[in-house]
């Protein structure tokens, strides 16, 4: 574990997958509380719940970042969610920026989605045999996704992004897999490899229980750092079986990639025999309708999808050219099940949240909202004297408070972490739910209103100023 500003961090994985601070609760709550004049906000039984919870649950939540552990506070317990908007227990409304860490992109309980789902309930929950909606989720898969001839629906980002490993590795008859620091790609062991300083550093297990010998077969270089990357290959020659990345970073915060390095990638790995792999469990079919792939014109070899492809509900995937998917079972040797997977509830929430993604002018509308928004909190934090530095595509944004520019971990890393709890707190308290992390992107729907817009940059005024 590597120590930032005096806080435990690590290197190489977003907060879903760390190990809890070791600031208690009540401290950072002072200190957060005093450092912002905020309204008072009721969260009384939000707190009680989440008491309770700790009791029951580790740390009490069931992925480490809902515990808002690094921006100091207790987390909001939710009741309901709508559209834009989520519902606290205590009655409290927000303007949701998070949207379930991405799949919410059409609105939360959009009535479509509901509706499919109430049809298919009266029909049966699970059928552990084929459906006629896996062919429909996967035809409309293939038809937008440029690289995708053929799909494997499993049941997280995590399980499609280990099966993609797994696969690679069988396809090339090679053992090592090249991440970038900073890039999350689920908590399979060959994943939770810190990154380490410079460039093209052997692995080492980023949490204990992490096999040594999974870690070790990982490889890392420098987001947006071609010449990181030809290192490594240069020091590993013929033995690299692919390459993986977030495509557009969001679990290092926002950062976008060059065009030149997603390019330098793609004749990288066709030089050296190795397969590239998007990671596109959060960009798919946010980006774009083809995910970040067809908005940057590059084919990866393989793809992972989750989040927006389940429409809410648990579901990833992994796709890509016929030959490499032929080796997938019972198709080919390369063993990989799922009981629930292919599940009918969850490729009816993904078909019709892909239909509705369908219809003119929803990308177009997300990106002029998300501009209008990043623009305005940039503009907030500038105006109030705030070093701020950030972006977005499509229906994903951030920023860092942090002069610029940000290309990579390394670089996110140095953020004002201090001051984003100061910011985070100041907007939940506004009715405004931010990602509880400076090292998370946030996330727009076709459901947000320029009115919800136009709320969320006179709170960020307010608060920019008081931080
Ligand atoms: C890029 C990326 N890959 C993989 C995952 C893992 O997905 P899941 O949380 O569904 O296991 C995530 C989760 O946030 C992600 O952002």
């Amino acid at each position: 574990m590597q120590c930032l500003n005096g806080k435990p961090f690590l290197l190489g994985c977003p907060l879903h997958s760390r190990p809890a601070s070791r600031v208690s609760h009540s401290r950072a709550r002072i200190s957060v509380r005093a450092a912002v004049a905020a309204p008072p906000l009721n969260t009384r039984t939000s707190e009680k719940i989440f008491t309770e919870a700790q009791d029951l649950l580790p740390g009490g939540v069931n992925s480490p970042v809902r515990a808002f552990k690094s921006v100091g506070g207790q987390p909001i317990v939710f009741d309901r969610v709508e559209g834009p908007y989520a519902y606290d227990v205590d009655g409290n409304k927000y303007i949701d920026y998070i949207g379930s860490w991405g799949p919410a992109i059409v609105g939360h309980a959009h009535e479509e989605v509901k509706a499919a789902l109430h049809a298919q309930i009266e029909k049966g929950t699970s059928f552990g045999a084929p459906c006629e909606m896996e062919n429909t989720l996967a035809k409309m898969v293939i038809a937008r996704v440029p690289s995708v001839e053929m799909v494997r629906f499993v049941n997280s980002g995590t399980e499609a992004c280990l099966s993609v490993l797994r696969l690679m590795r069988a396809y090339t008859g090679r053992e090592k897999l090249l991440k970038f620091s900073g890039c999350y790609h689920g908590h399979a062991d060959s994943f939770l490899v810190q990154a380490g300083s410079g460039v093209a550093t052997l692995g080492l297990p980023d949490s204990p229980g992490v096999q040594k010998s999974s870690a070790a077969a990982t490889l890392t270089a420098q987001y947006n750092n071609l010449d990181s990357v030809r290192e490594v290959f240069e020091a590993n020659r013929g033995e690299i079986a692919g390459v993986i990345l977030e495509p557009v970073v969001g679990n290092s915060g926002y950062i976008a990639p060059t065009q030149e390095f997603l390019q330098g990638l793609r004749d990288i790995t066709r030089e050296e025999g190795a397969l590239l792999c998007f990671d596109e469990v959060m960009t798919g079919f946010r980006i774009a309708h083809g995910c970040a792939q067809q908005y940057f014109g590059i084919t990866p070899d393989l793809t992972t999808m989750g989040k927006v492809i389940g429409g809410g509900l648990p579901v990833g995937a992994y796709g890509g050219r016929r030959d490499i998917m032929e080796m997938v079972a019972p198709a080919g040797p390369m063993y990989q099940a799922g009981t629930l997977s292919g599940n009918p509830l969850a490729m009816v929430a993904g078909i019709k949240t892909l239909e509705i993604l369908d219809r003119p002018g929803a990308y177009e509308g997300m990106t002029e909202k998300t501009k209008r928004l990043t623009d305005g909190l940039l503009q907030a934090g500038r105006d109030a004297g705030h070093e701020v530095y950030g972006g977005c595509i499509s229906a994903m944004f951030g920023f860092f408070f942090h002069p610029g520019p940000v290309t990579n971990f390394e670089e996110a890393a140095m953020n004002d972490k201090a001051k984003f709890g100061r910011w985070h707190r100041g907007m939940l308290e506004r009715g405004i739910y931010l990602a509880p992390s400076s090292f998370e992107a946030g996330f727009t729907s076709m459901a947000h209103s320029d009115e919800d817009i136009d709320k969320t940059i006179a709170a960020a005024r307010e608060v920019m100023k008081e931080i």
